[in-house]
Formats: C-alpha cells, sequence, structure tokens
C-alpha cells in the first residue's frame, strides 16, 4: 500500500523542518507517511493544491508567504483563520470540501504552557503587527491576556488593535505610560535592537521573552533581552512543534507527544 501523502507548501521551502517533525510523529504513532515539501509560485497555488486533493493527498501544511493567499482557495475557514484571514493547515471534509485552519496560536500556546510562561491575566507586550501576529494576538486574547502592541509603523499597529479589539483588552503601547509587562511575544521577520529598547523599561524582573522564529532569526531578539538581564527567554522552535502536532491530529486523528529536546 501507499503512504499516506501530506506536505508543506511554501516560497522558500527548502528550509522547513516540517517533513522531519511529521515523519517523526508518524513513526511513533504507527503511520505509514509520505511528508514532501513543495516549492510553489503564488500563481500555482490554486491548481497545485486541487491537483493534491485529487490525487489523494491527505493533508498539507501552508508556510510564508501563502498563509493568507491559501485562504481564498478554501471553501470551508474555520472562525480562527477566517478573523485571522490565515491558514496553515489544509485538509479535506466529508464531502470532499478542501477545509482550512490554523494551528499556529495554538502551537504557541502549548508551547508557553509547556515553559511555564504564565499568560492568563497577565500584560504581555507585542512586538510586531504583520500577517504572523494576528494569530498569536487572538490566542492570547482568548487566553485573557492584557497586549501592548508595538511595532515599527504605528498605522500597522493601530490596525491590528482595531481588528483584535472585539476579542479582549489591546491598546497601543506607550513607553511613557507605567506599565510593567509580565511577557513579551516578538513577531517581527527582523530583529530591530530600536524597538526592543523602548520595552527595556518596561519589564517585570521575572519577565519572559518569547520569539516566534527561531534558531538564527531569533538569536538578536533573545540577546538583547539576556543582555538586558531577562532569564526567562525561549525561541519559537516549540511553537512550530505545537502547530505540527494540532496539524497531525487534525489528519491523523491522533494528537502526538512532542519531545522538545534542545532547540535548533
Ligand atoms: P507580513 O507580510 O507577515 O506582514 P513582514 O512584512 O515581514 O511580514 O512584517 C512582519 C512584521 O515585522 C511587521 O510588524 C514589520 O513591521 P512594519 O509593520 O513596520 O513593516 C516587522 N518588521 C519587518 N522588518 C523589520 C525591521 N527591520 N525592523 C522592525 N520591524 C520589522
Amino acid at each position: 500500500m501507499k503512504p499516506t501523502l501530506c506536505g508543506v507548501i511554501g516560497n522558500p521551502i527548502s528550509h522547513s523542518r516540517s517533513p522531519e517533525i511529521h515523519h517523526k510523529f508518524a513513526l511513533e504513532n504507527g503511520i505509514d507517511l509520505s511528508y514532501q515539501k513543495y516549492l510553489l509560485e503564488e500563481d500555482q497555488l490554486s491548481s497545485f493544491i486541487k491537483h493534491f486533493f485529487d490525487e489523494g493527498g491527505l493533508g498539507l501544511n501552508v508556510t510564508l508567504p501563502f498563509k493568507q493567499q491559501v485562504v481564498n482557495e478554501i471553501d470551508t475557514l474555520s472562525a480562527s483563520s477566517k478573523l485571522c484571514q490565515s491558514v496553515n493547515t489544509l485538509y479535506l471534509g466529508k464531502n470532499g470540501e478542501i477545509k482550512g485552519t490554523t494551528t499556529d496560536g495554538e502551537g504557541l500556546l502549548l508551547d508557553l504552557n509547556r515553559l511555564n510562561f504564565s499568560i492568563h491575566k497577565k500584560n504581555i507586550l507585542i512586538i510586531g503587527a504583520g500577517g504572523a501576529s494576528v494569530s498569536v494576538v487572538y490566542a492570547l486574547l482568548k487566553s485573557g491576556t492584557k497586549i501592548r502592541v508595538l511595532n515599527r509603523t504605528q498605522k500597522n499597529a493601530l490596525d491590528l488593535i482595531q481588528k483584535m479589539s472585539p476579542f479582549g483588552d489591546i491598546s497601543l503601547f506607550n513607553s511613557k505610560e507605567p506599565v510593567d509587562f509580565d511577557g513579551v511575544v516578538s513577531t517581527i521577520s527582523l530583529a530591530n535592537n530600536e524597538l526592543f529598547r523602548l520595552a527595556n523599561a518596561h519589564l517585570k524582573e521575572d519577565c519572559f521573552i518569547y520569539d516566534i522564529n527561531y534558531g538564527e532569526r531569533a538569536e538578536e531578539t533573545l540577546n538583547h533581552f539576556r543582555d538586558h538581564g531577562i532569564k526567562k527567554l525561549s525561541g519559537g522552535y516549540g511553537m512550530l512543534l505545537g502547530q505540527a502536532a494540532k496539524s497531525f491530529e487534525i489528519w491523523h486523528g491522533i494528537l502526538p507527544k512532542i519531545s522538545y529536546g534542545k532547540q535548533p
């Protein structure tokens, strides 16, 4: 029998760790899986997705830069995907319709919980207001956090705040306001020490710093705050594992056990 086919679409895609993560989950759960990386151009999205499922594929992950564009290729969007206009998991419904959801926010919550970075009723600073910040903010607000947003371009922060304010307490960060943060989640695609410096004077002593990027891409952020004396620091590899586990559960009906090991 042929292995079950899953994969991830994106551009670039060669760096993706998803195949190794999903193959490990599959092995540990007795599933014969082939999980492939697919490098696509934007104009190939529609036909690729249709062809993939027509040929018997079980599920696709979606990574940058397609999380938003894919919204238009889907028959049924989950409530969180609709709201965040972001999709990272595609699968087929009972009637063969293509369904889409996002597991990014759940991945983050799983990881914060694992790290004992507590968020309930806490003051959290979100740095960044791009595509990746939306699922993060939505998941945090649903968990009862109070959010301030700091972004290089204030207009983008205000747009994010307007969109998310129905779901909880979210407002613009003002460095003159006497607020101290229990945690910072950085969602920006490039570290920016000027922005980080604005946050420095507002961090509680046991504040946590979480960068949703991982590996080298999180280093500059973590180094900045480590140099400022912060001890609770993490890159986002655990979030990647968490979102992968949640996608795996959607496709195979089993929530795999995550072994976190050392972060890359
Ligand atoms: P997206 O397409 O998901 O919005 P992006 O353009 O890479 O991705 O931007 C994501 C986030 O990273 C945004 O908050 C962006 O800030 P702006 O809204 O000001 O563009 C932030 N960002 C990207 N490069 C940055 C940099 N050099 N310094 C600070 N923030 C940066």
